[in-house]
Parts: structure tokens; sequence; C-alpha cells
């Protein structure tokens, strides 16, 4: 039971380093399955669904281990194909294990994933594109049973831009003879970093960050020292942090591409950002503008992990904003929580419009998801008087120790231990 103890009002400024992105490297753990030899990770966050996923691949056989600040790994030992329950119900991204699992040892036994609730989120696209290479998967009490024997290469045409569904097909059909297309591909970041990651270890994948991506199978693959891509969600949080509290901050290794929609919308309510040597820097007004209209949608489009923050800084910018979130259909659940810090924000269906007020007042707030959680920190900074955010154990998932960075920034800003907590909630 911890929480953040938050006093706000001060303004942020300085310089933060981001590291590898959450979201690059579950992929790519996954990935390195794809190989005997050693994989080295370079720069990984301590997180919690990092540690998660590495848990997953002791539990098959394989090493995994945290080495100078990066993973090892290596899945010559793997024995099994058997994912357990726990944490995989923990984790959404277990489910990209069906992929390399199934091109490895042609079957995978996954009960049904978890993950932050912000929406349905079912795994329908993944398997649709699993079965179009061959696989056959059955509900076996709870339980998806894939097996592979008739795996083949093939044309894949995915619904929709699925992240981790095209990340899935790309590593189900690395080591399969022949030529995978994979069409209305997903175009995100960390697609093109498993791409590199996976063309690194010897395999021949073309078009990534397009939406046709061609996957020529490859008899096998190779160990090879890897750094994921810096965290762009976590960058464009720190930018918010510095956008709401009037600050100026630089954010080392923040990628100027990866961020455009986010810096764009920035610019909009008024911050000036400038790539400057293998980073940014923002410098925020005294008050930011409202800005007109936010979409989310697949990239390059607005990235749904970064709605929520971009509530909070609407909920004190002059004028009247409005969000429409088109990824996942229950994403405004932090709303409830700045209106009792005083917002002004109407929901109706996947739309928000939120009326700026001069200054949110400090209060009791619980994070309900990963990103909301983030965006109730940056309501929290830029209000008057104290606040607590509880529930933090989901901000850990996507942030390593976001109170370090946070403070070193210049906030006042605590993680706090509390027992007596856990007690009351005990006591019947
Ligand atoms: C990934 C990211 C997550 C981000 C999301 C969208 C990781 C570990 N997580 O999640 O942080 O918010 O991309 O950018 O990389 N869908 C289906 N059927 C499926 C799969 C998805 O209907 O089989 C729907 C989802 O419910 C959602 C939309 O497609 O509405 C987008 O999901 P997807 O792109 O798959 O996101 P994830 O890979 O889960």
């Amino acid at each position: 039971m911890e929480r953040f103890w938050i006093c706000g009002g001060k303004k942020l400024c300085g310089e933060v380093q981001v590291h590898g992105a959450k979201n690059a490297i579950l992929p790519l753990l996954a990935a390195a399955l794809l190989t005997d030899e050693q994989v080295y990770f370079e720069d990984v966050p301590d997180l919690c669904d990092i540690r998660s996923m590495m848990e997953i691949l002791r539990h098959l056989g394989c090493r995994a281990e945290r080495e100078s600040g990066g993973i090892l790994v290596e899945s010559a030992g793997m024995d099994g194909c058997d994912m357990p329950d726990k944490q995989c119900k923990q984790i959404r991204s277990s489910i990209f294990l069906l992929g390399p699992l199934l091109a490895k040892l042609r079957c995978a036994k996954v009960p049904c994933p978890g993950g932050c609730e912000i929406g349905l989120r079912p795994i329908d696209l993944h398997l649709k594109g699993l079965r179009m290479l061959g696989v056959h998967i059955q509900d076996v009490e709870g339980k998806l049973v894939c097996r592979g024997e008739n795996m083949h290469a093939g044309n894949v045409y995915l619904d929709y831009p699925s992240v981790g569904a095209t990340e899935n097909v790309i590593m189900a059909s690395v080591l399969l003879p022949g030529t995978t297309v994979i069409h209305n591909a997903a175009r995100e970041p960390e697609i093109v970093d498993l791409c590199r990651f996976i063309n690194r270890m010897g395999g021949r994948i073309r078009g990534s960050g397009s939406q046709v991506i061609r996957i020529d199978g490859v008899k096998r693959l190779y160990g090879v020292t890897y750094k994921a891509i810096p965290d762009r969600i976590v960058a464009g949080t720190l930018l918010c942090a510095g956008a709401v509290t009037g600050g100026q901050v630089r954010i080392r290794d923040a990628q100027f591409s990866n961020l455009l929609p986010v810096i764009d919308k920035l610019t909009e309510m008024g911050c000036d950002i400038k790539r400057e040597k293998g980073g940014l820097i923002l410098r925020a007004p005294g008050r930011l503008c409202a800005f007109s209209n936010l979409q989310t949608s697949p990239h390059p489009g607005f990235p749904t992990d970064m709605q929520s923050q971009m509530l909070t800084l609407a909920t004190v910018a002059d004028g009247c904003s409005m969000i429409t979130e088109n990824v996942f259909e229950s994403r405004y659940a932090t709303a409830g929580d700045l209106l009792r810090m005083g917002a002004d924000i109407r929901i109706a269906g996947r739309t928000a419009v939120v009326r700026g007020v001069e200054k949110l007042t400090g209060a009791n707030v619980r994070a309900r998801d990963l990103r909301g959680g983030a965006a109730l920190v940056l309501a929290a900074l830029c209000a008057r008087g104290e606040s607590t955010v509880t529930n933090i154990s989901l901000i850990d998932r996507g942030y390593d120790k976001m109170e370090c960075m946070l403070a070193s920034l210049g906030a006042q800003i605590k993680r706090i231990s509390d027992f007596r907590e856990e007690h009351i909630h005990a006591d019947p």
C-alpha cells in the first residue's frame, strides 16, 4: 500500500533522462525466445510488468536475469509451452509469447491475459492472425491451447491495426519458410523497434512502420546486444509535467519524430518545444491555452496512452478543449477524480468536453489505470495545496520511480508506505 504525497504549485525546471520503452521491451523479451543464443537488452527500466514477463520466461525454462542495468535472456533451456496463470493474468503482454512459442515449439498454452482495465481488450485479432498462419486454437477450460504443427507462411489481413496482434504475427512467422505479408499492420515505433531487433538477430523483415509488413522466413536467429527505443509515453508525460506547471524541462533522449502528435498539441497550447542535442526542451507559458480537438487513433495519430495526461492539461488551460477517445472505450476513469479537484469536464460517450479552470485544488485521489494515474500526479503537481494519489502500484507498471524523476525537476513529491491503510481495509 503505497501512495504519493504531492504539494502542488512548483514550476518544474531541469533535466531528466528517459530510458527504454516498456511497450518496446515487453515484445522484445518475448522475441528473445526466437533464438537459443544469449540476448542482452541494455538500459531496461525496473517495472513490475517487465518483472512479471521475466518470471514467465523463467517458468518456461529460460534464463532471464537482471545484469548491470539491463536484462539477459537465454532460451536454450526452454522446456515448456504452458504459461503460468498468475503472471499471465497480471500482464496483458503475456499474449506476445504466443507467437514466439509457436515459432519455436509449435505449441502454446495461455490463460486469457490481464492488464489495465481500460476497455474490453479482446484478443480476437491475435487469434485470427495466427489462424491465418495455420495455427489450430481451442479453448480448453479457460486456457487457449494453440497447436502449430501445420503452420505456414501466408497473407494476414488485420481488420484493425492492433499493435499486439501485429507483433504476435511477426514473431510467429519469422522462422516459417516462405514469405508472410501482414496487411493493415500497426505502424507504432515499437513495431519498428521489434523488426529492427529481429533483423539484427538475422531476420528478414521489410516494411515496418508502413501498413504492409513482409517477413521472409529464415532458418535461425542469433544472439545480440540490443537497446530499445526511449519511452515516448514517459517522455510525453514529463513534457506535460513541465507544461502544466509553467516550467522549463529538458528531456534527454526524447525522440522528436515519435512524439510529433504530442508536441503538436503542446505547441497549440502555447509551449515552445525545441530539439536539442539528443533530446527535447520545453518552455511553458504562464497559462496554457485550450486545444480545439484531440482525437486518439493508431500511430501516427495521437497516442491513446497520452490522452489522460492531456485531459489533465485541458482542465487548467484557458478555454474549452475537446477530446475524443477512439482506441479504447473506457479511458475516462480519471475524470471523476479530476472533478473532485475542481475540474469542469463533461463526458458523452467517447467525447470529453473540458472547460479550463484557473486552478485545481489538492485532494485525495486514486489511480484507476496506469496512464490515468500519471494524469492525476500531473493534476496534483499544478493544484493548490496538498494531494495524495493512492493505488500507485498501477503507475509503477509504466514509470520507474516516477517520484524521483519529478523530484529531480523540483517537484515536491514523496512516496509514502502506509501500512495503517492496509490494516483499516483488513479490519471487518
Ligand atoms: C498496445 C500498448 C498500449 C497502447 C495500445 C494502443 C503494449 C504493451 N501496450 O496495447 O499501451 O495503449 O497498444 O496504442 O504495447 N483489439 C481488438 N482485438 C484484438 C486486439 C485489439 O479488438 O485482438 C482492440 C483493442 O480492444 C483496442 C484496440 O484494438 O480497442 C487497440 O489495441 P492494440 O493496438 O492491440 O493495443 P495493445 O497491443 O493491447
